[in-house]
C-alpha cells in the first residue's frame, strides 16, 4: 500500500525523470544509473524513442538492463564505447555542493564507473534527497569478501558503525561479487576526506560518496522541476 508521501515523492521523481529525458539528444550514448527515479527516466526516454529518438545506453545494473530491454531501449557496452555523452542517475542524498551519497540500491561501483565515463552527469532526485550536510543515511561501501571482517574492525576502531548488508539470512552480494558495508559516520563535515580514508583501507573497492561528479541536478518539486548546474 503506497501512502501519500510516497505518492508525492513519485510525482517528483517522475517530473525529474521526464526533464532529464528531455535533455537527451539524437545519437547520444548514455550511461544509465539505477533506482526508482531512473526507472521514471527510462519510461520517459522510451516514449521519446518511440517518437524517433535514436540513442544507446550502458546500464549500471541488471535491473536497469532488464528495464531497458522491456522498454525497447538499445543497450551497448564498454567494448563498443567508453565515453558517454550523458549519464543519468539518482542519489540517496545530495548537498548544495553536489556531493552525494549513492548506493542504497546496491549498484554504486558500476554507477561510479558510468558517471566517470560521461562528459556530463545529470542527477535526478525528489526534493527529500536534498540535505545541508551528508550523513543522515549510511554510506554504502563495497568491499571484497575476503577479509571484510578486518575492514569492519578497522572502521569500528575509528568510531564508524558498520553493518554488513544482508539479503535475508545471507550477506547481500553485488553484481561484482562483493559485499556491502553500510557505514554510519554521522553528519559528514568533509566527504572527500572520508572518501580518501576509506579508499586507503585494503579491501575497500569503492564507496557511495560521489564527490565532484554531478554537473546538473534536477529536483522534482511537485509536478515541476528545478534545474541547478554546478558552478552556478
Ligand atoms: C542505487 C543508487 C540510486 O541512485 C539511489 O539509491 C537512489 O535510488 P531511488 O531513485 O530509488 O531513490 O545509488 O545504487
Amino acid at each position: 500500500m503506497i501512502d501519500d508521501s510516497e505518492l508525492a515523492r513519485n510525482t517528483e521523481k517522475k517530473a525529474a525523470g521526464r526533464a532529464a529525458a528531455d535533455m537527451v539528444e539524437d545519437g547520444m550514448v548514455l550511461g544509465l544509473g539505477t533506482g526508482s527515479t531512473v526507472d521514471f527516466f527510462l519510461r520517459a526516454l522510451a516514449e521519446r524513442i518511440r517518437d524517433g529518438l535514436d540513442v544507446r545506453g550502458v546500464p549500471s545494473s541488471e535491473r536497469t538492463a532488464m528495464r531497458c530491454r522491456d522498454l525497447g531501449i538499445e543497450l551497448t557496452d564498454f567494448k563498443a564505447t567508453d565515453t558517454f555523452d550523458l549519464t543519468i542517475d539518482g542519489a540517496d542524498e545530495i548537498d548544495s555542493a553536489f556531493q552525494m551519497i549513492k548506493g542504497r540500491g546496491g549498484a554504486l561501483l558500476r554507477e561510479k564507473i558510468v558517471a566517470a565515463s560521461a562528459q556530463k552527469v545529470v542527477i535526478i532526485v525528489d526534493s527529500t534527497k536534498l540535505v545541508d550536510r551528508l550523513g543522515s543515511v549510511a554510506v554504502p561501501v563495497e568491499v571484497v569478501r575476503f577479509g571484510h571482517e578486518r575492514v569492519v574492525r578497522r572502521l569500528e576502531t575509528q568510531g564508524v558503525k558498520c553493518a554488513l548488508r544482508m539479503a535475508g539470512d545471507i550477506p547481500y552480494t553485488t553484481e561484482n561479487g562483493h559485499y556491502y558495508l553500510d557505514c554510519d559516520f554521522g553528519l559528514i563535515a568533509n566527504p572527500p576526506a572520508i572518501q580518501a580514508r576509506l579508499m586507503a583501507t585494503a579491501g575497500v573497492v569503492e564507496t557511495g560518496l560521489f564527490v565532484g561528479m554531478c554537473n546538473v541536478l534536477i529536483i522534482g518539486r511537485g509536478e515541476e522541476t528545478v534545474v541547478k548546474r554546478r558552478g552556478n
